[in-house]
Order: structure tokens, then sequence, then C-alpha cells
């Protein structure tokens, strides 16, 4: 089996100004910057990408909640990879349930995002998942092997072993509603069954996919200890200093 190194992603949505990314760069770095073992990555608004690339220490990944496909042109308030790579942003989470529900996001603009993301060597962190109504006739399983075969269409096997999935099933994102650990990872280990029909099987024994919806530092352990769950996609619970570093070092 596979080593994957657990990936541990805050996605701070649209909350924090520069002055706050700032302060809390400055109560984080000490006690993470010789952590190892664990990947940090905090996913932030735009308009702090630059000022958390700069105060954050160099053990803590910076990420975006979003990017276009274009290379460039007349999308009048997009934002295009290059001029996040140019900051030092590393991930971009691409397909959030809030984009698909308040933002048009589709299936199909999230397979383009997905792949000029990866031309650009910007890493994915592609999100799937199913909401109440879906899981309650137990669609479960069709809703993200669908959404996943769509985001990875035309990425070669290199890429798709790169990139990163994260399983938020909707009706437990802020709703303090977190699936079972073991649900969520019957759900994760179909998820990488789907990426080896499409691929092999060390593609999918390499990529990494996340549990999303309500973690916490207090129940982060229970997730970790799911064989095939490589970590989080942490909202409410990664905006707080003290419950980020918590999160990070709930990963054994
Ligand atoms: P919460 O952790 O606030 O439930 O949000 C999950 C989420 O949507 C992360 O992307």
């Amino acid at each position: 089996m596979q080593h994957r190194k657990p990936i541990i992603a805050g996605n701070w949505k649209m909350h924090k100004t520069a002055a706050e990314a700032k302060e809390f760069a400055a109560s984080v770095n000490q006690e993470l910057k010789n952590k190892t073992g664990v990947e940090m990555v905090v996913c932030a608004p735009f308009t702090v990408l630059a000022v958390l690339r700069e105060s954050l220490s160099d053990s803590i990944a910076v990420g975006a909640q979003n990017v276009h496909f274009a290379e460039e042109g007349a999308y009048t308030g997009e934002i295009a990879p290059r001029m996040l790579t140019e900051l030092g942003v590393r991930y971009v989470i691409i397909g959030h349930s809030e984009r698909r529900a308040y933002f048009n996001e589709t299936d199909e603009t999230v397979n383009r995002k997905v792949v000029a993301s990866l031309v650009h060597g910007l890493t994915p962190i592609v999100c799937v998942g199913e909401d109440l109504t879906q899981r309650e006739a137990g669609d479960t399983f069709a809703i993200v092997e669908g959404q996943t075969r769509a985001a990875l269409t035309g990425a070669t096997k290199e890429q798709a072993a790169s990139l990163v999935i994260a399983y938020e099933p909707i009706w437990a994102i802020g709703t303090g509603k977190s699936s079972t650990a073991e649900d969520a990872n019957e759900v994760i280990r179909h998820i990488r069954q789907v990426v080896a029909d499409l691929y092999d099987q060390a593609t999918a024994g390499q990529i990494r996919i996340q549990y999303g919806g309500s973690v916490k530092p207090e129940n982060i352990g229970d997730f970790m200890e799911q064989p095939d769950i490589d970590g989080a996609l942490v909202g409410g619970g990664s905006l707080q200093p003290a419950s980020y570093i918590g999160l990070i070092h709930g990963v054994k």
C-alpha cells in the first residue's frame, strides 16, 4: 500500500482581511514552523493571498478558493492561474459546493479549471459531495462518481495522482453534523475505486482524498484513523489559530 502524506487545508471562505490574515500567521508560525509529516495549507480570499504568503512560515502552503480557466482576457472580476502562481500560491479549491450552488459552477467548468490549474502547476483541491436529498435517495456513490469522472476528464495519470479530492457531503458543511468517520471512509474508498477504474491501482493509491464537513480538533482524529481518508478540508474550524493548530496536531 502506498504512503500518502496527510494534508490539512483550511478554507477560510469569505473571512479575514489582510490585517486579520497577518495576525493569524503571527499566531501559528512559531508552533508549526518545524512540523513535519503533514502538509499544511490555508486557502484564503484573493485579497489576502500575497500578505499571507509573505507572513506565513514556509512550512505552510497558501491556496486560493477559485480560479478561472482562461490564460487571460475579458473576464471582469476573474483571476487567472498565473496570477496565483506568481504570488507563490500552490493550491486552489475547485468546485466547492458553495460555488456550485451560488455561482453556477458546473461539472464542465470544474473540469476546465482543473485542467488549467494543472497546466500552470497549481494543485487542485477538487470538491465533490452529495446533498441531503441525494443521500436519502441512496445516490451518494453515483453523485460523487459522476463529479469525480467529470473533474478528471483529460487529466493524465500523473496529473491525477498529484491532485487532491475533497469529499464534502453538503449536509455536513457548517451544520455541526459531520459524517461518521466510517461512512466518510466508505464514500472515499468508492472515489478511490473510481480513480482506479479511470487510470490504475497505482494512481488510486497515490491520489489524496480528504474529508470535509464540520471537522474540528475534537473529531479530526476519528477521520484520520480511517485507512482511505488522507486529511481534511476545514471551514469554520480553521479560522482561529488555536483551532488550526489543534487540527494539525490531531494528525498523528
Ligand atoms: P465547515 O468545516 O465549516 O463545516 O466547512 C466545511 C467546508 O465547506 C470546507 O470547504
